[in-house]
């Protein structure tokens, strides 16, 4: 077994590294995304027996202004992918976001028909479009992956705890801490589980996680306000992107949902503020 696993700097990618052998790290010196055209022949040199595609480019403004280096690296570098999946008849797991949905509704099954208002998610579900032709394929679409990058409860810690105001958008999703979602895709490629399934944490208001994140952390939560509007993006955001996580929760016999055992996650000690 020769796991290539693609983004290792990544969230996601450096903890899916840490929890399985035999595994060829990846990162953007050896593949770079946003060259395609040369993907299946460096595939072809390293012959993986598995792809777990944990790269992506995952700033949703920058797609939006970079819409061509987004489909490069989002649509079309996995669509190369699953070309030599097929070709060689092996697996390739992939990560799918709750952003290709427009947010009217929330609580998005595994079924529910994607609808991006950005092109973030525009060129994800291109990508998953792609993946979904190998016949040996798992896509695990998740919501608000957090972990060492400087993304929403990374921000909200710092900011309280330098007794900062923090204003956050009335909006509702499902984040789950990277570790987490590492584990649960582990545990399902090796129950050779396949197929697209939701894993990410409980549906949440923004505005209640980080009310949680100060209960948690023991910061005072009345720095917390909320705001009707989103400012300074690019990009549209849906207001209720939360997935229904039925289905794993039925596969996965352990809390990977709760607010608690995500947040019990973050290392705060390693966070500069
Ligand atoms: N973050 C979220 O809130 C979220 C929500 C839903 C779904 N997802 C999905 O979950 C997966 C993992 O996300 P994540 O949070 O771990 O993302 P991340 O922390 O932003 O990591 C992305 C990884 O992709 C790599 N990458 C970006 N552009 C590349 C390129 N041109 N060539 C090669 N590698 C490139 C990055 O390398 P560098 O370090 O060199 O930039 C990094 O290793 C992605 O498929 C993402 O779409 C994420």
């Amino acid at each position: 077994m020769k796991i290539l696993i693609t983004g290792s700097t990544g969230q996601l990618g450096a903890e899916t590294v840490k929890l399985l052998e035999d595994v060829v790290p990846s990162e953007r010196k050896l593949l770079n995304l946003e060259n395609p055209e040369k993907i299946y022949e460096i595939l072809d040199r390293i012959k993986p027996s598995m792809i777990i595609n944990c790269a992506a480019m995952t700033d949703v403004d920058a797609c939006q202004v970079n819409k061509e280096r987004a489909y490069n690296v989002n649509a079309l570098s996995p669509s190369i992918m699953a070309n030599y999946a097929i070709k060689n008849n092996i697996k390739i797991v992939h990560f799918s976001t709750d952003f290709v949905f427009n947010g009217e509704t929330g609580n998005y099954s595994e079924d529910s028909i994607p609808d991006p208002i950005n092109y973030y998610g525009t060129s994800k579900i291109m990508g998953d479009m792609a993946i979904e032709t190998v016949p040996n394929h798992l896509i695990i679409r998740t919501s608000g992956v957090y972990g060492v990058k400087n993304n929403f409860p990374v921000v909200v810690y710092k900011r309280l705890k330098e007794g900062k105001e923090v204003r956050v958008i009335d909006s509702y999703y499902s984040p789950i801490h990277s570790k987490n979602l590492a584990k649960a895709t582990v545990e399902l490629i090796k129950n050779n589980y396949n197929g697209r399934i939701n894993i990410s944490g409980e549906r949440i208001s923004r505005k209640d996680f980080a009310l949680k994140i100060a209960d948690f952390f023991r910061l005072d939560p009345s720095r917390i306000l909320e705001s009707q509007e989103f400012s300074g993006q690019v990009a549209k955001r849906p207001r209720d992107s939360s997935l229904n996580i039925d289905q794993a929760r039925s596969v996965l016999n352990w809390d990977f949902y709760s607010v608690k055992s995500n947040l019990s996650l973050m290392d705060i000690k390693n966070l500069s503020l």
